[in-house]
């Protein structure tokens, strides 16, 4: 059963805190105030207040400046909020301080993609002691205390990167696998794991397929990614089938030292996030498959909850995030949205580009400018 945070109680301290916020400044109401002018809500942007946003870093993945923060800026706007979206630059200090600043500031509603359980756990205890809701973003932070929950299917992410390897090497029984994971900090990488695993273990057991080596990387850290594969590769003779890679960073470090050897575009690599560089890797054959998370969709589904959260309004909460995930180590299910990914191979890289994500400029540059005109990108 779903331990429910008490919104209620929490609901009538936001009520206050924006009452008084209104008062103060231009901070709308949206505190089921039946009468605007008190609580001084003017039309446009901002009537619901200010949303605070802490994404993790911007080493691991260009998918943070790139996709969440514009994405995220745009949804919380259409929603009625100012959006306030900052960048930890994988610093937990940092993370820790601009939510300071933010929970002092009186933000409506603060969510967290945090680097870390620990870092992301205590904020959120801080901003709900502030009378703040907080909600997981991408990220569930295990043992923390938000109710709510919004990401993508991660161990459907996994699965689709384990068809991915398999049906790159469905035709070389025995062929030998290294597997570049992310950040043991992050339990998205733990569940993107086990749903490689899903896929790739029986295929491990009836050795179809052979695990040379499976390595998680510190905070996903690409360079790190691209030295720890380079020893296990040298430490296996040079030899290696295909490579599992957590995401399109970790694929292209690791993309880089096939290159060294001249196996790039002979040794099938996965990644995840789509992002335009590993979209081009892609085109060029070095990539066999990228995972695509519509961010647009995730970010718009934060934006619903927390003007549903900032309005106190827990019926409204608990329909849009009508998942549930398992925390582990709070011993607790967590209300979610979990939105479903897509496998990209190189027949559909064009639907990243249909869908607005990345551009054909930034896509089909210099020698894979052909290959876009061939599958009629750009
Ligand atoms: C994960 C995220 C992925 C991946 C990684 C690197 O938590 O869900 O999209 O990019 O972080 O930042």
């Amino acid at each position: 059963m779903r331990r429910r945070f008490p919104l209620r109680a929490s609901a009538a301290a936001l009520g206050a805190l924006l009452i008084l916020s209104a008062c103060g400044a231009n901070a709308g109401g949206g505190s089921g105030d039946s009468d605007d002018s008190a609580s001084g809500a003017e039309g446009g942007d901002g009537e619901l207040g200010t949303v605070g946003v802490i994404l993790p870093e911007t080493a691991s993945s260009a998918r943070w400046e790139g996709f969440d923060k514009p994405m995220l800026e745009e949804a919380l706007r259409a929603e009625g909020f100012e959006p306030d979206v900052q960048n930890a630059q994988g610093d937990v200090q940092k993370f820790s301080t601009l939510a300071d600043g933010m929970i002092a500031q009186g933000v409506s509603v603060l969510v967290i993609a945090s680097i870390n359980s620990e870092v992301g756990g205590a904020v959120a205890s801080k901003a709900q002691a502030a009378g703040i809701p907080t909600i997981d973003y991408d990220r569930l932070n295990l043992g923390g205390s938000s109710e709510y929950y919004v990401s993508f299917d991660n161990v459907r992410v996994g699965e689709l990167q384990g068809e991915g390897m398999a049906q790159a090497l469905e035709d070389e029984p025995g062929a030998q696998v290294i597997e570049i994971e992310g950040a043991p900090t992050d339990n998205n990488a733990t569940l993107f794991h086990e749903g490689q695993r899903n896929v790739l273990q029986p295929l491990y057991d009836s050795g179809d397929l052979e695990l040379v080596q499976s390595q998680p990387i510190d905070d996903w850290n690409n360079q790190e990614g691209g030295q720890v594969f380079e020893q296990i590769l040298t430490s296996n003779g040079g030899e290696v089938d295909g490579v599992v890679a957590a995401n399109d960073g970790l694929a292209l470090a690791v993309i880089t030292v096939l290159r060294k050897y001249g196996l790039n575009g002979t040794v099938p690599v996965t990644g995840q996030d789509a992002t335009a560089e590993g979209l081009r890797a892609i085109l060029r054959g070095d990539q066999y498959m990228t995972v695509f998370k519509p961010v647009k969709e995730e970010a718009e589904a934060t934006a619903k909850l927390a003007a549903a959260l900032a309005e106190g309004d827990t019926a409204a909460a608990d329909e849009i995030a009508g998942d549930v995930s398992e925390d582990p180590e709070g011993d607790r299910e967590v209300a979610s949205v979990l939105l479903e990914p897509y496998l990209i191979t190189k027949d559909s890289v064009k639907r990243v580009v249909d869908e607005g994500y990345v551009s054909a400029e930034d896509v089909c540059i210099k020698d894979v400018a052909d290959v876009c005109s061939e599958l009629g990108i750009g």
